[in-house]
């Protein structure tokens, strides 16, 4: 399935400018970043060994880096790509907005809230550097935030050629994992755009799709996206924390990517109000990088960065929680609820980890989840 998104007449300009963005990109992460990766392996861990007489962890590895010449260039160039991206969709959008909005005419449905309150941990920074973050609306049914956001993904190949990849294999987790769970009604949190939501219209045909988000513009435009792919997915504008679904509702409750992106409220929110929407012997899974105590400190502390400069303030706190834990603290039973595991693994019957030593690859395969059965 290609992208149902907007149709975007790309200029030649237009097209090498962010042939270069990415081009920049491909050469941190080509170039640079094994090189960094080379002097903390090489120079920086045998140094700090013979100090301390131990490993340097993340924390370690990050302040030793940070005194390198090549790192902070890395960081710095890092920073600016992230910048350019967005600037450089929404130059492109800009100039043919609103013509490119894809239509409106569809089986997708569309529930706004106008007194919803944006939570301040999306409003306290833009996220990612994407400018005005998802929720802000520069007219009267403004879905540009979600055109750019979209835009972005796409155009820089990050889920695949129809962005559905990470739903796609999430939706392939739960089908190895739970062969006998009755999917009828699903809903996916932080839906955004619906990338991934649209995956599960095609692993779940016969279900009902919710997806919920609290950015207006967003699920202006995932309904449009949605209605271009013939899909009918029911978005609403609502928190994650508190819905209006009645309780024992879902059979399936997704998310992916949206997580890091709370708070440490708000996670404790989420999951609490998962486990009141799902019925008895419904499963939750939530989607994420891997944590860091699985992550080796280099690309723990590479992580980290995103989370001080590039406006994702709750990324590292997120990434240093016992999922497991946290679950069980949210009211689920310990014996059902379970830890991060490769997003494609099998989970072993008494959900430990299974699979620990498969090499990730591609995109979903570096994703992991988290989640637990009601
Ligand atoms: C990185 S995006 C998720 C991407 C999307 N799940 C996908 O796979 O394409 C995070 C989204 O979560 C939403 N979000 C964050 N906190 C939320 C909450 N409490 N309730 C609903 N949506 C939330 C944000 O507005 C944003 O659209």
């Amino acid at each position: 399935m290609k992208n149902p998104g907007l149709m975007i007449d790309e200029s030649h300009d237009e097209g090498a400018r962010m042939r270069f963005v990415a081009g920049i990109r491909g050469y941190i992460g080509g170039t640079m970043m094994p090189g960094a990766r080379a002097i903390a392996d090489e120079h920086l861990t045998p140094a700090f060994r013979k100090k301390t007489g131990h490993n340097p962890d993340r924390r370690d590895l990050r302040k030793l880096a940070e005194g390198t010449a090549l790192y902070p260039w890395t960081s710095a160039l890092r920073r600016t790509q992230q910048e350019m991206m967005w600037d450089t969709s929404g130059d492109t959008l800009k100039r043919q907005w609103p013509t490119a909005t894809p239509t409106n005419r569809g089986s997708a449905t569309l529930r706004l809230d106008p007194m919803m309150q944006t939570p301040r941990y999306l409003t306290a920074v833009d996220i990612h550097c994407m400018p005005g973050n998802y929720h802000s609306e520069l007219t009267d049914n403004d879905a540009f935030a979600g055109a750019l956001y979209d835009h972005v993904i796409v155009s820089n190949g990050y889920k695949g050629d129809d962005a559905a990849g990470v739903g796609g294999a999430l939706a392939a987790f739960v089908k190895r994992n739970f062969p006998d769970l009755r999917v009828r009604r699903v809903l996916d949190v932080g839906c955004t755009v619906g990338h991934s939501t649209l995956a599960y219209t095609h692993a779940f045909p016969n279900a009902e799709i919710q997806a919920i988000d609290v950015a207006a513009p967003c699920l202006r435009y995932a309904k449009a996206r949605a209605d271009a792919a013939n899909a009918a997915v029911h978005f609403s504008q609502q928190n994650a924390e508190g819905t209006d679904f009645k309780a024992g509702s879902f059979d399936l409750i997704v998310s992916t990517i949206t997580l890091h992106e709370t708070s440490n409220k708000a996670i404790r929110n989420i999951y609490r109000e998962c486990r009141r929407l799902l019925r008895p012997g419904g499963v939750m899974v939530h989607c994420e990088s891997q944590q860091y105590f699985a992550k080796a400190p280099f690309d723990a502390q590479w992580h980290r960065w995103g989370a001080h400069f590039n406006a994702e303030p709750f990324m590292e706190t997120m990434h240093e929680m016992e999922l497991k834990s946290l679950a069980v603290e949210c009211g689920f039973d310990a014996t059902k609820s379970f830890p991060q595991v490769p997003m494609l693994s099998t989970l072993a019957p008494d959900m430990a980890v299974a699979d620990p030593g498969r090499a990730p690859k591609t995109y979903p395969e570096i994703l992991y989840v988290a989640g637990a059965v009601r």
